[in-house]
């Protein structure tokens, strides 16, 4: 079966309906599109676990703040078909914005109902810059959960703070399916595969590889037995190149999202930092 490509919300729901009767199981792959290894690692994942798989691409107005890259974000289109056909999608559900949230670009949430996740978990870390965010991600999963209806979902365990946040609205909402996280895919030498790669120079792309070289470094003093999470947080910004701009190193318990002091398994070391003008983050979870 070739893969479809589908800009319309009802051709989706019709396809489905059709799987749902044959009793085959659907996976749900949620991407802004830009597809690169990360996203391939995802969908394999989804094929391994499902009779069928979507892989939504869209690049979410809701979840851009004013002064972010909605305009400039990577749409590459034709190249994403071709890796879901390589892989053996189902069905790539790419919708434009009007399909999604009306005619009128109306996207305020006057106008427009929005799935709010917990301040506590929103006022943090990348939420605490990008206001509003987390209320977009959640609103637009919601809305693509309730499309294609999938018996699990996948994530990447790249966007952590993402990760925690929907698998919390899945429990909070009661919603029936399963959330899959993914392990972080990673270059050669050690930079998160990220679709904002792209923005980077030559130069900003060096000093961007400090930051897995100060994540590994905090696993390893981690392994040796240092718990203090002041001494990990100062041992990342020593590593961290000097001409990235740091906007956070937080260290979070991952079952509660709590901050901790002493960090332990299941610690999450998160970061953020800007190389130039792109945001990057990338984070560890410890064992
Ligand atoms: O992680 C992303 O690419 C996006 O936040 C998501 C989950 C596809 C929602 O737009």
């Amino acid at each position: 079966m070739s893969t479809l490509l589908l800009n319309k919300i009802d051709d989706v729901k019709s396809n489905i309906k059709n799987w749902k009767k044959d009793n085959l199981t659907i996976g749900l792959v949620p991407t802004m599109g830009a597809l690169h290894r990360g996203h391939a690692s995802l969908i394999k994942r989804a094929k391994e676990m499902c009779n069928k798989v979507i892989v939504s691409v869209f690049v979410n107005p809701i979840q851009f703040g004013p002064n972010e890259d909605y305009d400039k974000y990577p749409r590459t289109m034709e190249a994403d078909k071709k890796i879901c056909e390589e892989l053996g999608v189902d069905i790539v559900f790419a919708p434009a914005p009007s399909e999604m949230y009306g005619q009128g670009g109306k996207l305020s949430n006057n106008e427009l109902t929005f799935v709010c996740p917990p301040y506590n978990l929103t006022d943090c870390l990348c939420g605490k810059s990008r206001i509003g965010h987390f209320d977009g991600v959640a609103t637009v999963v919601m809305k693509l959960f309730n499309i294609t209806t999938p018996d699990f979902a996948f994530f990447g365990q790249k966007d952590a703070q993402q990760l925690f946040i929907l698998k919390r609205m899945v429990k909070d909402l009661n919603i029936n399916l399963t959330i899959i996280p993914c392990p972080i895919v990673r270059e050669d030498d050690g930079l998160a595969l990220s679709s904002r790669n792209s923005y980077l120079s030559k130069e900003e792309r060096t000093w961007a590889l400090s930051i897995s070289k100060s994540l590994k470094e905090i696993e390893k003093l981690y392994k040796q037995g240092i718990t203090d999470c002041s001494i990990l947080f100062d041992t990342a910004l020593s590593i961290l190149d000097k001409n990235l701009e740091i906007e956070y190193i937080e260290f979070r318990n991952f079952d509660t999202f709590e901050e901790v002091k002493t960090a332990a398994n299941n610690t999450l070391a998160a970061m953020a930092v800007k190389a130039g003008k792109t945001r990057l983050i990338d984070n560890i979870i410890l064992v």
